[in-house]
């Protein structure tokens, strides 16, 4: 894919596509409550196609309508042995995700992914699980993992590593396990499966303790049908948002966007550096927060943004980083260790791809600094991505404003944005 720069910025109201983290929890969920969910605006992605295509594996009635999906659930024990093994793709949310779910069913089972989720950490979420007495394999800590059906007990976890994927598998291991499993989490991750456990009337209580969170979960509670309608996705937005702050003359309004509270580090982070972001008609939509952006061409300024925003933004660093490089001073983003175990290293090939594009810039003990200037000379135009879709369209992103560049295996981008390319076009965007 080749990216090239806009001439008369980005106008218009780009159809973004539903979230990804909750289009992956709206099968999982209604997949193992007792009834029928009609489920709208789920995400059509190859990410969200290998979950669906998992609970289909085991069992579970899901027609696939033209404007929305309509789950048949039996119940939390009424998923059925795979007849073969679970292949997830690319996807590490439906890794960590039914990993906690699988080792609390009465079967089983064996998941797999490609070669780049077979490269990141599984122990983070087998680990922990272990201590309910779950018997999982892993090949050397990685997929493909080994899943025995087993006697789990309730445990009471203190969540070390900020991941809303592991707090995720164990609060879906926990429901399937009679009594109490109790999890203190240090840092606020995104809480997607808890707003929906409690939109489906699961026993989940939920506890701020100074700045700890609290999360009870009784087992063995079945969870009432629900219907969903997903909200648009604010991490592909941020691709948007971003491509309008830094080209002139543009305008943007993106419409019914998640705006979670501990999802929306980016907003917060954009408008630290000056970004002209409008949020209106804010309102609640199973019990998530939803809202419409408007953004326009911005003057922004560096900042410097501590650990605590890594949790509220975590995927959206490479697009941030591309905004750095278009503010008037250099900027700091600190503790970001987690980044390097996403679908790629992201930290490195931010730095390496900046670093390509002409950008001064450098990481030091996980932490990143971006000096920007005024002008960019690509010292190389092949973006190096990894397979990884975040990097490709961030990277897109930069092309518009200094020039042609050639994005590497950019078809990684419908993991999760299958239409970016026509939607950017359509808004004024010279992708080929
Ligand atoms: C996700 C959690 C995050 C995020 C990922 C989606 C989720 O991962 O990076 O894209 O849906 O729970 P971690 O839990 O590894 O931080």
């Amino acid at each position: 894919m080749i990216s090239n720069v806009i001439s008369d910025g980005v106008n218009g109201t780009p159809s973004i596509p539903g979230d990804k983290s909750i289009s992956h929890r709206s099968i999982i969920i209604p997949s193992i409550s007792n009834g029928v969910c009609e489920i709208e605006n789920i995400l059509k992605s190859e990410d969200v196609f290998h979950t669906l295509n998992a609970f289909k594996l085991m069992g579970v009635r899901i027609e696939e309508q033209k404007q929305k999906l309509v789950i048949y659930g039996n119940g939390l024990d009424s998923l059925k042995k795979p007849d073969k093994e679970i292949y997830l793709g690319n996807s590490g949310t439906s890794a960590r995700l039914l990993t906690g779910l699988l080792s609390s069913q009465k079967f089983d089972s064996v998941i797999s992914g490609d070669q780049s989720l077979s490269k990141r950490p599984m122990k983070r979420i087998s680990d922990p699980l272990k201590k309910m007495n779950a018997q999982i394999q892993t090949a050397d800590g990685k997929l493909p993992l080994k899943i025995k059906s087993g006697n789990l007990g309730p445990y009471n976890f203190d969540l070390k590593i900020p991941s809303a994927q592991i707090k995720s598998g164990l609060i879906l291991a926990s429901l399937n396990i009679k009594g109490e499993t109790k999890i203190t989490e240090y840092r606020n991750t995104r809480d997607h499966t808890e707003k929906m456990l409690e939109a489906f009337d699961a026993d989940i209580e939920i506890n701020k303790v100074d700045n700890k969170k609290l999360i009870k979960i009784m087992g063995k509670k079945e969870l009432k049908p629900k219907n969903i309608s997903v909200p648009n996705d604010l991490s592909s937005s941020a691709f948007f948002i971003v491509c309008a702050l830094i080209n002139k003359n543009s305008n943007l309004t993106l419409k019914n966007i998640n705006n979670n509270p501990t999802r929306n580090g980016i907003l917060q982070a954009l408008k630290k550096m000056g970004a002209n972001i409008k949020i209106s008609n804010e309102r609640y939509v199973n019990k998530e927060i939803v809202c419409d952006i408007h953004v326009s061409s911005s003057k922004l300024y560096g900042c410097e943004l501590g650990s605590e925003f890594a949790d509220l933004m975590i995927d959206e660093y490479p697009i941030l980083a591309v905004a750095a490089c278009f503010a008037d001073s250099p900027s700091i983003f600190r503790g970001l260790k987690e980044l390097r175990v996403k679908e790629s290293d992201r930290l490195e090939l931010i730095v390496l791809n900046l670093k390509n594009c002409g950008v001064n810039c450098n990481s030091k003990n996980d932490d990143l600094f971006i000096y920007p200037s005024k002008k960019y000379e690509i010292k190389k135009d092949l973006i190096q991505t990894d397979f990884d879709h975040r990097i490709a369209m961030a990277f897109a992103i930069m092309g518009t404003k200094i020039g042609s560049l050639n994005i590497l295996d950019s078809e990684s981008i419908n993991t999760s944005f299958p239409n970016f390319k026509n939607e950017l076009n359509k808004l004024g965007g010279q992708i080929s």
